[in-house]
């Protein structure tokens, strides 16, 4: 097959940043998708629906007017989050559900749940008023290995909130064990999951060898293959409980590189490229519509998109970087060859007005 045509996508799990490097990284997604689910966790954390508002504007405000990308926003959920604010939420038609976040699982969690128990009332009030719940599903107990961490989650925490609130709608982000495919597959109805490109296409070797590679480094961390090959069943299964979230999360080049290195991968360049090399790969490049365009607005309860994107059979080599504020940061597969390409037929325009090419992007 030399080109594939789909309904304009959508991400549904991407971190943003603010400032700067907001005004960096956005132009990557508006150019493949049409909607995108933006994490709330800045610091401080985007805890309320005018805060949300308030940051949905910037994201807005460095995009070409009128641009046809749509921010859809999330609140933070901390131990102090009131169901008035839930209430609220429910009302704006620009927040599409709440994050939980376990204190310390992750990059600026740090505001996040410290117990569950504490947010009993919060997920009822968001059961009540239909907002769903987009979990990190990680515990953060440090006698748990980091590689059972989702599954410790599931069995302490997911099955007993899936059961207790059995009308509240929840995503399970960014799943990476075969233990979630399965729970997830197995739930009731309005249990989903999102799967990012990046476990779908490496296990954890390409963090570990041939030398530590800090750009591989995301969490949750790449488990071993038969989970990988479980992810590639579950995306290409045509389930309509997984659905495409890539989790790029952007972070400078040194603070990937370093001796307590960021955890992230930037896969907003090239996501749907590198999804494509997923289905392609597995003979199901038919199932890539419903994964990225269909799956997860029936889940939000959102139309699906007008128009179309085309991917091409197409090499390209990823550049060694892209410009992030006065820094850069290393794209996922940065130096490689990939064989799709968005056609620059539907790129959309993206900015107001361009950023200089940084020193360091090579192509
Ligand atoms: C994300 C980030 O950098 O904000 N990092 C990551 O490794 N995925 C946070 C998250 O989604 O866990
Ligand atoms: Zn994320």
């Amino acid at each position: 097959m030399q080109s594939i045509t789909l309904r304009r996508p959508d991400d549904w799990h991407l971190h943003l940043r603010d400032g700067a490097i907001l005004r960096s990284v956005v132009p990557h997604t508006a150019k493949q998708f049409a909607r995108a689910i933006v994490m709330p966790n800045l610091n401080p954390p985007i805890t309320t629906v005018d805060s949300a508002m308030a940051y949905r504007q910037r994201i807005l405000d460095v995009l070409e007017v009128p641009s046809n990308f749509n921010p859809l926003m999330t609140l933070y959920l901390t131990d102090s989050t009131s169901t008035e604010e839930i209430k609220r939420a429910a009302q704006c038609p620009h927040i599409v559900g709440c994050k939980l976040y376990p204190a310390g699982a992750t990059t600026h969690s740090d505001s996040g749940v410290t117990n569950l128990d504490k947010i009993q009332p919060i997920l009822k009030s968001m059961e009540r008023f239909d907002v769903p719940l987009l979990v990190h599903g990680e515990v953060t107990d440090p006698n748990i290995d980091i590689f059972d961490r989702e599954q410790a989650f599931i069995d302490q925490h997911l099955t007993k909130i899936v059961d207790h609130f059995g009308q509240l709608r929840i995503v399970l982000e960014h799943i990476t064990t075969e233990q979630a495919v399965q729970f997830v597959s197995e739930a009731r109805a309005g249990v989903a999951a999102t799967i990012t490109p990046q476990h779908l296409l490496f296990n954890r070797n390409a963090i570990l060898i041939g030398g530590i590679k800090p750009h591989n480094y995301c969490l949750p961390v790449l488990k071993r293959e038969h989970h990988r090959t479980a992810l590639v069943q579950a995306a290409t299964s045509g389930n309509s409980k997984f659905f495409l979230g890539t989790d790029s999360a952007p972070h400078a080049k040194a603070q990937k590189e370093s001796n307590c290195g960021c955890a992230g991968c930037f896969t907003a360049h090239a996501a749907l490229e590198l999804y494509a090399e997923v289905f392609e790969r597995a003979g199901c490049l038919d199932k890539l519509n419903d994964f990225a365009s269909v799956f997860g607005a029936n889940f939000y309860r959102l139309p699906i998109n007008a128009g179309t994107v085309r991917l091409e059979k197409n090499d390209w080599v990823v550049p060694d970087s892209y410009p992030f504020a006065s820094d850069c940061v290393v794209p996922f597969k940065a130096g490689e060859t990939l064989g799709w390409a968005l056609s620059t037929d539907d790129a959309a325009p993206i900015r107001k007005s361009d950023d200089t090419p940084h020193p360091n992007q090579t192509a």
